[in-house]
């Protein structure tokens, strides 16, 4: 028997027994390796004389397209192979009962932040955050606010401690302070979060939500104030002409500041948000007073800006007429799946205004 034929037959009776793609490239390797069987043929051509070269060469190369062709049949024999299990072992029973879920619904709060979210985003504001226990600095040193301010007494904060270091934030204006302190100017953020004040009726809760907001730059006036707050009412309430002035005010932390209000009226006992001859307050703010600049480390001779706050809960009552706001914090169910949205719903087409 020639080398090759030997070499074809020890082939043979090996390629039979392969049952994995393992098995197969351990048989690739011992003939077509560096040091396979049929390599080594090849290397041995360059010895043999003119006559016999030739006709070894093509026995030589009919065996390797053999051998070649064999190996790529046992492949697809193996792929089709490990197809046919997977498909026995996965196999779906379609007769089976579908398995119930449970759909959960989005609290109005977080809905309502969402909405005004994109609104200002869109505006150019970026997200900023804050603690929920807050240093009483922060909270009001900072802001400007005087040791004898009526909201620094024990009946309207929450403090944690005796010595009045820590409480819970009131508003979320600290923030302002925060993300001045951690960053350089120009600043454009809103916050959204939870506030807390001794407080509670159908209106109020211990525990509620603002939305700050606060835009520092070097030629920031009291117009870009106005012209931002209105396009936000009119993009959230959906209304196209909506009645809005400002009320002087005062707050510690701005001057000039001015409180806002939007036209309203009663029709049919319903809420109509636009127009009319009634006015519902929604948010304060002002320019940003030059001592909270400079205790944020901003220079006032070169920086100014507005700074707004609202109470998200009151704006996601008036946008989807629920009338207690207590009712928002009882984890009730039936509340949620009544006013609740579905998170996958298009809340109805309230970006459409601008487009
Ligand atoms: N922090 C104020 C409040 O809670 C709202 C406000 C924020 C006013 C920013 C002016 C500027 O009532």
């Amino acid at each position: 028997m020639s080398d090759l034929d030997k070499i074809n037959s020890i082939f043979n009776a090996k390629i039979d027994s392969v049952k994995t793609k393992i098995d197969l490239q351990n048989i690739k390797t011992e003939f077509f390796g560096k040091n396979g069987q049929i390599t080594q043929q090849f290397k041995k051509l360059g010895s043999l004389d003119q006559n016999k070269r030739k006709e070894f060469a093509s026995n030589l190369n009919k065996i390797k397209d053999d051998l070649t062709t064999q190996i790529e049949q046992k492949n697809l024999e193996i792929e089709n192979f490990e197809i046919n299990e997977k498909l026995k072992n996965e196999k779906v029973d379609i007769t089976l009962p579908a398995r119930t879920y449970q759909k959960g619904k989005i609290h109005p709060v977080s809905q309502v932040i969402d909405e005004i979210t994109s609104i200002f985003s869109e505006l150019g504001f970026t997200v900023a955050e804050g603690p929920d226990v807050e240093t009483e600095y922060n909270n009001f040193t900072a802001l400007n606010t005087p040791e004898d301010h009526p909201a620094r007494d024990m009946h309207d904060t929450f403090y944690l401690e005796k010595n009045k270091k820590l409480l819970l934030r009131t508003h979320t204006s600290p923030v302002q302070i925060r993300a001045m302190l951690s960053g350089k100017p120009p600043f454009k953020i809103i916050v959204p979060g939870r506030t807390y004040r001794c407080d509670s009726d159908q209106t109020h809760a211990p525990m509620f939500h603002q939305l700050e907001g606060l835009h520092i730059d070097k030629k920031i006036t009291m117009g870009h104030l106005k012209g931002c707050l209105d396009y936000f009412i009119k993009e959230f309430f959906e209304v196209k002409n909506i009645k809005m002035r400002f009320r002087p005010s005062h707050f510690p932390f701005t001057e000039p500041s001015a409180e806002v209000d939007i036209g309203y009226k009663i029709e049919n006992e319903k809420i109509v948000i636009g127009e009319g001859d009634k006015w519902l307050e929604i948010l304060g703010c002002g320019m940003v007073h030059p001592n909270v600049l400079i205790n944020a480390k901003v220079n006032p001779k070169k920086y100014q800006g507005f700074a707004f706050g609202m109470g998200i809960d009151r704006l996601a009552m008036l946008k989807y007429g629920i009338n207690d706001l207590r009712a928002f914090f009882e984890t009730d169910f039936r509340w949620l799946n009544h006013f609740g949205f579905d998170p996958l719903d298009v809340p109805t087409n309230y970006r459409g205004l601008s487009k």
